[in-house]
């Protein structure tokens, strides 16, 4: 089976969906000693590196990622919440192998914040972008949007929830397609 690593910083509710869906081993990556979703790693059994950034380059944090990955054979690498933006050596080595989740649809309200930001502006229509990641925030070939109304008067986490719905249902689905296409040799 394809192996996957999910990289993420925060609550990790995506981690969890996609984590609970896939019987095959998966690591966990995070980058802060107090996130939530290493919480969620170990009542779920899987295996989790923290990965230190502050005081040394970005590359050295990347190349022990990479190092991690590769002794585990992994083959995908699943941005889940990781508030990071990665070098191009590290953006080139997984091209093509490397998704990521936006609660957006992209390219509007690409950054942090971004259901608050569309609902304060007036958005009628939210959703979800799921995409290949390159070198920008929030860019890079787009694999899956979902889209939907909000409802008159609708409150923001009503709005919030239903966005985040969305991305459970759809962010299993997708990272299994991938790591189907990489094991049947479908994916260059
Ligand atoms: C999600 O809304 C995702 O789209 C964005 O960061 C959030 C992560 O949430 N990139 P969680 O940590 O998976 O709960």
């Amino acid at each position: 089976m394809a192996r996957f690593a999910v990289l993420a910083s925060g609550s990790g509710s995506n981690f969890q969906a996609i984590a609970a869906s896939r019987h095959e081993s998966s690591l966990l990556v995070c980058d802060r000693k107090a996130a939530p979703v290493l919480e969620r790693a170990a009542k779920l059994g899987v295996e989790a590196l923290y990965v230190k950034y502050p005081g040394r380059e970005r590359a050295e944090a990347e190349a022990e990622i990479t190092a991690a990955l590769e002794a585990r054979g992994v083959e995908l690498v699943i941005l889940a919440g990781y508030m990071r933006l990665f070098t191009e050596g590290f953006v080139e080595r997984w091209k093509g192998r490397m998704l990521n989740i936006h609660p957006a649809l992209l390219p509007a309200w690409p950054g942090t914040d971004s259901i608050r930001r569309s609902f304060e502006a007036g958005d009628e229509r939210f959703g979800i972008t799921i995409h290949e990641v390159d070198r920008g925030m929030d860019t890079g070939p787009v694999v899956l949007q979902r889209s939907f109304r909000k409802e008159p008067g609708e409150p923001l986490e009503s709005v919030e929830a239903r966005v985040h719905a969305l991305e459970h249902i759809w962010y299993p689905r997708i990272a299994a397609g991938f790591l189907d296409e990489i094991e049947g040799g479908r994916r260059a």
